[in-house]
């Protein structure tokens, strides 16, 4: 009997998992995103012990706090988090940003914030002439400073004199790493990395994160390697999307790139993400790349599928390679056939439609 048991314990893997769900659609994609990934858990032998946390604009609006003080001692013993969104009117959006997502992402050294962009197909490009799998990149944030720093302050408030400084920080240790992770992730895919710059306008942190670069590639000697101001990479990534492999940019420039990217494949609801700190000395987090939706909040009507590929990435850290990639081949075949996708991506569907469906084409794959 004891071995029975045994035995069954070797095969049964279990993660705890701490949940987010935040506000606005964040409460509506996050049970589809569960949904589905209870479906790959059932198909692959893993049990998820999900453990909700109720910390959002809603609760910071009752208790002045949008997490706990011991929040983040609270979130330290999880496996991993599965965030929705945070942000509500009500509460001014650096008070929800900073009191929550912040301080996990900084806390934890989860200091890439990786953002995979494809087109895929049964979705349309707003861009005339690209094919499914003809746009295929991921985007590397630096996540834990830059400029998207808290050094700074107001002066002279209310008068003629009032100002204000924002200070950005750019460390030798937090460039270093994340360029590194960008080029051992293009090892594993085309070889080729790019970075975001403004090293023409921005005099001392921008030259300092080119220089990083340069130092960086060197340990890549396999790797092909670009570089353009932020402007014109804009510009690139709307006429050009098809050159990119690994993109790699400080938080703000990150950030806007990746908004931009899933413009590019057709909808921000299908932009996924990983808040990683690689070394696994902290829980890293998998959120989806779009915000709380207030517009669309309610309606039912949110795409949830950035919400389960933020799953699918949660599965491939968690060392399950299998179930992630079926997750991916379930979201992928429910779009290439046409089946049941919300209105951003051209559907009727509801999010809990989506979802569903996502989860019984999980359930049927081999
Ligand atoms: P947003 O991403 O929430 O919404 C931008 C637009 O995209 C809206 O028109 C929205 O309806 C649409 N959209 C977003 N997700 C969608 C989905 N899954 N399906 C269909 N349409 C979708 O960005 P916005 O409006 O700038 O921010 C709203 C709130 O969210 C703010 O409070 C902001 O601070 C917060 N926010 C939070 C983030 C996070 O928790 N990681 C990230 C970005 C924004
Ligand atoms: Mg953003």
């Amino acid at each position: 009997m004891q071995m029975a048991d045994e035995i069954e314990e070797s095969y049964l893997k279990q993660y705890r998992i701490a949940v987010i769900e935040g506000d606005g659609i964040g409460r509506e994609v996050v049970p589809e995103g569960i949904r589905v990934l209870e479906a790959a858990g059932r198909k692959f032998d893993i049990d998820f012990a999900w453990t909700h946390f109720d910390w959002s604009c809603e609760s910071y609006l009752k208790t002045d706090r949008m997490m706990p003080e011991d929040g983040l001692e609270q979130l330290k013993q999880f496996d991993s988090i599965f965030l929705g969104a945070v942000g509500y009117p009500g509460v001014p959006d650096h008070v929800s940003l900073w009191g929550l997502l912040i301080p996990i992402r900084r806390e934890f050294q989860q200091y890439v914030n990786l953002r995979p962009i494809r087109l895929m197909e049964g979705v349309e490009s707003p861009l005339k002439g690209h094919l499914p799998g003809g746009i295929d990149f991921c985007t590397v944030r630096e996540n834990n400073e830059g400029e998207y720093s808290e050094v700074g302050g107001r002066m002279f408030r209310g008068t003629q004199s009032e100002l204000a400084i924002q200070e950005s920080l750019f460390t030798r240790r937090g460039c270093d790493r994340v360029i590194r992770f960008a080029f051992e992730l293009a090892e594993r895919r085309r070889n080729h990395v790019t970075s975001a710059t403004k090293s023409n306008g921005i005099i001392h942190t921008m030259p300092f994160w080119d220089e990083r670069f340069a130092a960086v590639k060197k340990e890549f000697p396999g790797c092909r390697t670009d570089q353009f101001h932020i402007d014109i990479l804009a510009a690139h990534f709307v006429a050009h999307p098809e050159w990119f492999d690994v993109v790699v940019g400080s938080n703000l420039f990150g950030d806007i790139l990746s908004d931009l990217g899933a413009a590019v494949v057709g909808s921000i609801g299908l932009a996924p993400s990983a808040n990683l700190n690689p070394e696994r000395e902290f829980p890293s987090m998998f959120e989806p790349v779009h915000g709380s939706a207030p517009d669309i909040a309610g309606k039912g009507i949110a795409n949830p599928i950035a919400q389960i590929w933020s799953g699918a990435m949660m599965l491939e850290h968690l060392g399950e390679a299998k179930a992630a990639k079926a997750v991916e081949q379930a979201f992928c075949s429910v779009l290439a056939k046409g089946g049941p996708r919300t209105p951003d991506v051209g559907g009727t569907a509801t999010t809990r439609e989506a979802g569903e469906a996502i989860a019984a084409e999980v359930r049927g794959i081999a």
